[in-house]
């Protein structure tokens, strides 16, 4: 590295840590020495084997780095994770998100009883309740839009997803910043449309 580079470099306040934008940039292999206690519940590959534990291999980057941010200032309850993420800084959670993010997420398996309802609502919403198609954000194989931190769905568990849409709509989860989409979407769902489109992203991919 030259000189003049190196002090740009300190004038502008860039470590090798960040980017030009001034994020902070992830480093996988980094992260992977970080998450030995995560691998009980998320298994250490991202990919959970209890339904009620989100798999986390092949999510997006930032989402999961946001996710992190929200869990470790409590603006998302995670009881089961209470003090885990104290001791990790901003650094340390880029890496982690980048760790999982570069695993290969497992896809499961829909219930044929329900999957023509929940491919309906994933791929067209339902005009008479406002319900908008969930594919404009998550896209139709559930891979979501990781540059914009619309999460990946697709192979999620059933449950957990389950869990999540039925907290949007109760309140019980607020993250979904201040335009609340995901509590506006949530508020159009049945207890069924919930269950049909959990089933669908199970088997989604
Ligand atoms: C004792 C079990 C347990 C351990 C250990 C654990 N988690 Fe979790 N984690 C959970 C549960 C349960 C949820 C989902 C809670 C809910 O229903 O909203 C979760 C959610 C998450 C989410 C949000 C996923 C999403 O799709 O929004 C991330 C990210 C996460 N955990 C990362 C971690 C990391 C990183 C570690 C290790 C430092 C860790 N977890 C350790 C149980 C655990
Ligand atoms: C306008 C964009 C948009 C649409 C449409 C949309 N979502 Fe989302 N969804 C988001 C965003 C953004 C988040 C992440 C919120 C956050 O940061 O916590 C999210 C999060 C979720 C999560 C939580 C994922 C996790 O790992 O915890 C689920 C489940 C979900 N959406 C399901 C759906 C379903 C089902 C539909 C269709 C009925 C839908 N979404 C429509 C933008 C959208």
């Amino acid at each position: 590295m030259n000189k003049l580079f190196v002090s740009l470099l300190l004038t502008l306040g860039i470590t090798g840590a960040a980017n030009a934008a001034g994020n902070i940039v992830g480093d996988a292999a980094a992260g992977q020495a970080k998450t030995a206690i995560c691998g009980a519940c998320h298994n250490p590959d991202g990919n959970s084997m209890a339904p009620n534990f989100p798999k986390l291999a092949g999510q997006g980057e930032k989402y999961l780095e946001k996710q992190l941010h929200d869990i470790k200032s409590g603006k998302r309850t995670v009881l089961e994770m209470t003090g885990m993420l104290a001791a990790f800084n901003d650094q340390d959670l880029a890496d982690i998100a980048a760790y999982f993010a570069s695993q290969k997420g497992s896809v499961g398996a829909a219930d044929p009883a329900l999957v023509e309802r929940g491919r309906a609502l994933f791929n067209g919403g339902d005009l008479e309740k406002g319900l908008p198609a969930c594919t404009g954000c998550h896209s139709p194989n559930g891979a979501g839009i990781a540059a914009a931190g619309f999460p990946h769905l697709g192979g999620q568990h059933a449950s957990y997803v389950a869990k999540q849409l039925t907290d949007f709509r109760e309140g019980n989860r607020t993250n979904d910043g201040d335009a609340t989409t995901m509590r506006t979407i949530a508020s159009k769902l049945s207890n069924k449309d919930i269950d049909a489109l959990s089933s669908y992203i199970q088997g989604l991919h």
